[in-house]
This record gives structure tokens, sequence and C-alpha cells, in this order.
């Protein structure tokens, strides 16, 4: 029997496999992850406020095109892209307007309410044996939680879940926060690749030098203090950032008024790390919000997105300094990026065939067996 300890600790107490070589370019895996993966859970598509009355924005999951609508009264819904007459697309621009009431089809017009009904074939006339109520829109599941938009193409979506719980955020004033700053770069290498760099910090004391000392725990290749071999079970918390420092921006100090309802403990980590499998993380900070979403291109490229979100009188301040605060984690986002850029160059290397995970890869293993359930065997 393991001893309370090691029950505590996260390490693995073997090295596993990792995923075979063919997971990070084969067309074949690309597909069954588009189905098994993509196509099944609940993907990102943007901020509640980005979709503006009277607009339908078109969005990319798993092959598959779709409209977010926005109706004139602010509602929001999700249809497929194709109309019920003869499958043209609906939406042909990657945003466009429209009146707020009445998605009209651009090929025989069409018309279908912001519900999805059809209202109108226009200049057709159907004979009785065609009934309007079964040819609306095929609609599209969505969830809003905490001013996040996610879709999800399963006739059964999964229950929304992020991985510390849809509590996770209730500390902090989400739905006030406006987004500041956007930052896109689109990777040569699998989304894959994106997800397991994220899930460990054995990288960080040679990748990450300026992240690594912010964070003295991570010049060690850890995440956390409970993963050291000198941590004991009820240990006082230390402060996770430097000394005189307490959140992610150049200068160390918060870029605006600090969020009033965070706990000690929220306080103390300084950077909450939320994560919905497989399209994004949020990492709420005591003084601002940052989203990082992932959108495949192609078995090995993928467009990573990521958005800085503050209280309005934060962006406000007359010295406000935006670089201050988005240099920080622009510099370690681009310096996962080469990463993985390098770790995709490599496996497809013919004398690759898997490699191993180290105990310190947990998450990376917690994923990799995520993956592989749901694509299966
Ligand atoms: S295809 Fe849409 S109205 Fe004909
Ligand atoms: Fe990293």
């Amino acid at each position: 029997m393991k001893s309370p300890a090691d029950r505590i600790s996260p390490l693995l107490d073997h090295c596993p496999a990792t995923l075979p070589p063919e997971a990070y370019w084969h067309p074949d895996w690309a597909e069954r992850e588009q189905r098994g993966i993509w196509a099944r859970h609940w993907i990102y598509v943007g901020r509640r406020d980005s979709f503006l009355p009277g607009t339908m924005r078109r969005v990319q999951i798993a092959g598959d095109s779709l409209i977010v609508v926005c109706a004139a009264d602010g509602g929001l819904s999700a249809f497929h892209n194709t109309c019920r007459h003869r499958g043209s697309v609906l939406c042909v621009e990657h945003q466009q307007a429209f009146d707020g009431r009445v998605i009209r089809c651009p090929y025989h017009a069409w018309a279908y309410a912001t519900d999805g009904r059809l209202v109108s074939t226009a200049f057709a006339t159907p004979t009785p044996d065609f009934d309007k109520s079964d040819h609306g829109l095929f609609p599209v599941a969505m969830e809003i939680w905490n001013g996040f938009v996610f879709l999800s193409l399963a006739d059964e979506p999964p229950v929304f879940e992020p991985d510390l719980g849809k509590e996770a955020l209730d500390n902090w004033p989400m739905d006030a926060l406006v987004v500041g700053h956007t930052f896109e770069k689109e990777l040569a290498c699998n989304w894959k690749m994106f997800w397991e760099n994220y899930n460990e910090c054995l990288h960080c004391p040679g990748v990450h030098p300026m992240l690594s000392d912010r964070i003295p725990v991570y010049k060690r290749g850890i995440m956390t203090r409970q993963e050291s071999a000198d941590w004991t079970p009820g240990e006082e918390a230390s402060p996770v950032l430097k000394e005189g420092t307490s959140t992610w921006t150049m200068n160390g100090q918060p870029c605006g008024p600090e969020f009033a309802g965070l706990s000690a403990q929220e306080r103390r980590i300084a950077h909450t790390f939320v994560t919905s499998y497989p399209s994004m993380f949020v990492v709420a900070h005591i003084d601002y919000v940052r989203t990082v979403e992932l959108q495949p291109l192609d078995p090995e490229r993928v467009l990573l997105r990521a958005q800085w979100l503050f209280l309005p009188e934060t962006l406000s301040q007359p010295d406000f300094d935006l670089r201050n605060v988005t240099d920080f984690a622009t510099t370690v986002l681009m310096e996962d990026g080469a990463a993985c850029e390098l770790n995709q160059r490599g496996v497809k290397s013919s004398r690759y065939a898997g490699g191993r995970l180290m105990p310190q890869e947990f998450d990376v293993h917690g994923f990799q067996a995520w993956v592989l359930e749901q694509v299966g065997d």
C-alpha cells in the first residue's frame, strides 16, 4: 500500500510510453480525432460580447461550417451553415450583417427566423407534401460559461465541465471583463503538441528563463511544490511568485485594481489555470484574465489565439501600459510555440518510434490517455 505522502504526490510511479509518432501527422489519426474529439466535445468559439446584434459569424469545427447568429435582441443561436432547400451556405463572409430577424439564403432567398424556423420559401410555392416545420436549420448545441461561448456538434453533447469545475472562476468578475488585446499565431505542429507542452514544466528551466525567474519552482522543472521530493503534506503554503511580484506582467505589478472577490489562496497562487479540452484554457490572475484557444488547421498546423481580458476601469486608466501586461505571456507563448515546432519536426524522424514519459509528466500522461479514450484503439 502507498504511504499517504505518495498518495498525495501526483508523480507517476512508472515511465509510460508516449503516443505513437503517427498521432502527430497521419491523416487517419486526424480524422479519428475530428470525429472522436472535435466533433463531440465543447469547442470554444469566442467571447459572448464579440457577437454583435444583427450579425452572423461563420466558425469551423471538425471540418464543418457553422454559423453563430446574434439576433437583433442579442439572443445567440448556432446552426449548420447549410440551407434546407438545396444546401447552399447561408453565411458567405467570415462575419456578415443581417437585419437581426431573418436569415436569408443567398441562393433562392429562403428565409429562416433566428431560432432556425423556415419562415419563407420566397419565389417557390411548395405542394402540400412539403411541410415547412420539417425544414428548419440544423441546430448546434451551445453553452455559455463565464462569457465564453462553446459549441458542440454532438447530438447528445457531454455535460460541459472544465477541469476545475464550472465554479472555478466564480470569484472573478468574468462577465464584466472585456478583451483588451488579441495575439494570433499559426504554429507548425499538431494541436496535441501544444497541450502536451502545456501539461509539463520539465521544459521550463531551459525554454522559459523569464517565467522561471518569476515562478521559482519552475526553475526545478516542476509545476508546484507538491511535486518536489522534499514536500510534506500539510506544509505551510508559500507564495508562488517571486518576492515583490504578484502577477504575470513585465514589472510584476498589477496592471490595475485587483479583483476584489479573490480568496487568499487564489491570490497566493497568482495564476489559476482552468482547462477545457480540446480547445481552450483560461489563466486567471489577480488583476486580469487570459485565454488561449487552439484550432487545428491540418494534422501539422494549429492556430493559436490568446486574448487578454480586463475590467473596463483597468483599460481606461490614463497611465495604463498594455505592453507591460501582454509582453509577458506573449514571450512565454512564443517560447512554447517554438518548442512545439521543434518537437513536431523531430517526431517525423524515421528512427523515432515513440518515447517515454517521465514521472513529472503526469498531466501529459493524463492528456494522452484522454486522447486514446476518445479516439478508441
Ligand atoms: S439553396 Fe437556399 S434557397 Fe435554394
Ligand atoms: Fe511552457
